[in-house]
């Protein structure tokens, strides 16, 4: 997607073949700052402090560090069997940067699998720099498509409102480019509709505490000329009774089989006032964030829980980023929003049981969040894909 008027994407291989290059999310808006990681341990750290964050991004970028990773032990002289063992162990850490998001996990057992068919080290790395790219121009690409099939839901819209006013759409947390290679999930579609001349406008909820809806998804629909509004993450209810609200579209870290969707927490809030004011409720994913394993995602999937701090501190730029105002931001600052000692509880995720999501867009199309409808779409995915 484009910044100032640029085409760039989250992650990438920079030019000596040998490092991965990355936007650093944590600075945005105020800053466009990128990083170059070296090593698996440089992965695992830009993935556990959300250097990198967002399904789709953690993903590739956990592709890419099994690149890091097969180089390193091409270095250590491993070969064969030992080879492969070594991978394995850093493919575990990467996994236990962060439990909720299957991408993670997906990403680093489809490397372990390819990389083992390959006998020599040098085939091995040589595979693992191609599959990593693949990975990452397949997320680009999924996508894409899921962008659009969703603009289908919102042409739809458009007209049964009329075909004369923006169609309002309410999303979460940020599921859009920068939480994966390109063009996002839940934004997909949106930028599908505007690159379509379709008016939208776009509800953003700021997403506490981290305030990824706030931070990110206004800077990139802004970056796209997308009109947005950032509202407080309890505003959503009070707009769709008002009829503010046309549409909601969020993402999804992991949704099972049966159509339960773990998404950043407060999506269950949403869906259940989307439900209450018959607004359908949608979830965009590329298969990757599919669990082909658990059936109960309330009892299955694991929540993180991130530090408290978090909660109790915020932080934002101290100078004004608004060009009437005389002065661009200078730099971020951090306040205490609770007094010293008080307990504070960071759950990060949380699961949207299938019958509220009105239904699912996937790179091959929209179905029921239903285990049934998405068997129809991957008939080829089985338990333990
Ligand atoms: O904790 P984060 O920022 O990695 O959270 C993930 C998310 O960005 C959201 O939950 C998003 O809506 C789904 S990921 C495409």
């Amino acid at each position: 997607m484009l910044v100032n008027g640029i085409p760039r994407r989250t992650v990438w291989i920079e030019p000596d073949g040998n490092s991965i290059g990355v936007i650093d999310q944590r600075k945005l808006p105020f800053h466009l700052d990128t990083l170059v990681l070296r090593t698996t341990a440089d992965a695992c750290h830009a993935i556990r402090e959300m250097i990198v964050r967002g399904a789709g991004c953690i993903g590739a970028t956990a592709g890419f560090g099994m690149f890091l990773a097969a180089l390193e032990c091409a270095e250590d002289g491993l070969e064969g069997r030992e080879f492969d063992v070594a991978l394995a162990e850093k493919g575990a850490q990467l996994c236990s940067t962060r439990p909720t998001a299957v991408n993670l996990a997906w990403a680093v057992e489809r490397q372990r699998e390819a990389i083992a068919t390959v006998a020599s080290a040098e085939g091995k790395v040589a595979l693992a720099r191609e599959l990593a790219q693949t990975i990452a121009d397949e997320d680009a690409d999924f996508c894409r498509r899921i962008g659009q099939h969703g603009l289908n839901i919102i042409r739809d819209l458009f007209y049964q409102k009329g075909g004369n006013s923006p169609v309002n759409i309410l999303t979460h947390c940020n599921a859009g480019w920068l939480a994966f290679v390109d063009f996002g999930s839940a934004t997909a579609p949106i930028y599908a509709a505007h690159d379509e001349g379709i008016p939208v406008h776009v509800w953003v909820d700021e997403t506490r505490p981290r305030n990824q809806g706030a931070r990110l998804t206004t800077w990139e629909l802004g970056q796209h000329g997308v009109p947005n509004t950032v509202i407080v993450d309890n505003a959503g209810g009070h707009l769709m009774q008002q009829g503010l609200v046309d549409l909601v579209i969020t993402g999804t870290d992991r949704t099972t089989y049966t159509g339960d969707v773990a998404n950043k927490i407060g999506t269950y809030l949403k869906a259940l006032a989307a439900n209450d004011n018959g607004i359908p409720f949608y979830v965009a994913l590329p298969s990757s964030s599919f669990d082909w394993e658990t059936e109960d995602g309330c009892a299955g999937i694991p929540i993180e829980q991130r530090c408290g701090s978090e909660v109790s501190v915020i932080s934002g730029s101290h100078g004004s980023a608004s060009p009437g105002a005389g002065h661009l931001a200078t730099g971020e600052v951090e306040v205490n929003l609770v007094a010293k000692g008080t307990a504070v509880a960071n759950y990060a995720f949380d699961v949207t049981p299938a019958r509220l999501v009105t239904g699912l867009i996937t790179e091959r199309g929209v179905c029921a969040a239903r285990e049934s409808a998405i068997r129809d779409l991957f008939p080829e995915m089985r338990r333990g894909r």
